[in-house]
């Protein structure tokens, strides 16, 4: 029986998942196995050729999954956020860590059983940046991705890892071994920055005040944000987020120089998004309300990184500034989303 070819999705009904899942199926160039811990919703399950709902760490399942199909790329976006994990780092670190893990394993045989690379697409974060404080956050402005590794929370510690670990998988593994070695798993990284979709809302990120006073306001509820009004940190709009993981998929090996890669494409204040979204519907009230301990958080990412090893080698060039994300994609769709009936 022949195995079915297709692009592996996991985390397939989370943010990315959803917005991965539609711009794949829009392209038709690909079919889609998408896993999740949960079941679709159908109007995302029926954009796949196959869904199926299990753990990432459970072995027998990957095992499973390799038996009925060819996988030719890997997305593996199935991760537990920054805010949500450190009320369960251990459980956090098996999901993030263990569960990579597994899927770098998987990935690794089922380039030796097709006798070519399998592209491993690996949402990291900036997350695994840590500045030590305010005036250091300040002062570093836009930050290169080999600086300031110093990350404070489980996700982010287990996001540097996980990059750590995908090139040990492209370029060592078994290096002492007397047959196999490395080869197979072409694995390649982008640090994203806080993401906005019009049409899902994150769950369990730290990031998440600036999606979630949107939605909101939209709905004409009030808001408390959870961070101070000049907090700064770097967004992206969900459709350019997608696009730079097709990119960096598509780009020629050869002119890729790292495997991790930085992109940005503006860094707002959460007073700046407030005012956006408060002139767009005066109906929501959004007052500040900061959190000590997620504020400690978000002040510990830059607020901004430096992406121009992505533009030079693959050519990232985000297509929404932060009047564009708001004026043609965020506004427009989220109002249809929630407009009555
Ligand atoms: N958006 C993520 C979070 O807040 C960061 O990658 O956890």
């Amino acid at each position: 029986m022949a195995r079915k070819p297709v692009v592996l999705v996991t985390g397939a009904g989370g943010e990315m998942g959803h917005g991965l899942i539609h711009r794949l199926a829009d392209l038709g160039a690909f079919d889609v196995l998408a896993l999740d811990v949960r079941g679709l919703e159908p109007g995302l399950a029926r954009r796949c050729a196959a869904v199926r709902i299990g753990d990432i760490l459970d072995r027998h399942l990957l095992d499973r999954l390799r038996s009925e199909f060819e996988i030719s790329v890997v997305f593996h976006l199935a991760a537990l956020l920054s805010t949500r994990a450190e009320f369960i780092p251990e459980t956090a670190h098996e999901v993030n860590v263990q569960g990579t893990l597994g899927l770098l394993r998987l990935a690794l045989e089922e380039a030796r059983s097709l006798g070519q690379p399998v592209k491993f697409l690996f949402p990291s974060s900036m997350a695994v940046y840590g500045l030590p404080d305010l005036a250091a956050k300040r002062a570093a402005g836009r930050v290169a991705e080999d600086r300031w590794l110093d990350p404070i929370t489980m996700y982010g510690c287990n996001k540097l890892y996980c990059e750590h670990l995908g090139r040990y998988f492209a370029r060592h593994y078994r290096q002492l071994a007397a047959q196999g070695g490395p080869g197979g798993v072409d694995f390649r990284a982008i640090r994203f920055p806080g993401l906005i979709s019009a049409f899902t809302l994150p769950s369990g990120g730290t990031s998440d005040y600036a999606p979630e006073m949107l939605h909101a306001a939209a709905q004409g509820r009030p808001y408390a944000c959870f961070v101070r009004e000049d907090t700064r940190l770097p967004f992206m709009a969900m459709p350019d987020a997608i696009g730079a993981l097709l990119a960096l998929m598509e780009a020629p090996g050869e002119s890729l120089t790292t495997l991790v890669y930085n992109v940005g494409a503006f860094s707002p204040s959460a007073g700046e998004i407030a005012d956006l979204v408060r002139a767009a519907f005066p109906a929501g009230h959004i007052a500040f309300a900061p959190d000590p301990r997620r504020q400690a958080i978000v002040d510990s990412w830059p607020e901004d990184v430096d992406d121009a090893r992505a533009r030079r080698d693959w050519g990232f060039r985000p297509a929404h500034d932060l009047g564009r994300a708001f004026g043609e994609y965020l506004l427009p769709n989220v109002r249809r989303r929630y407009a009555g009936p």
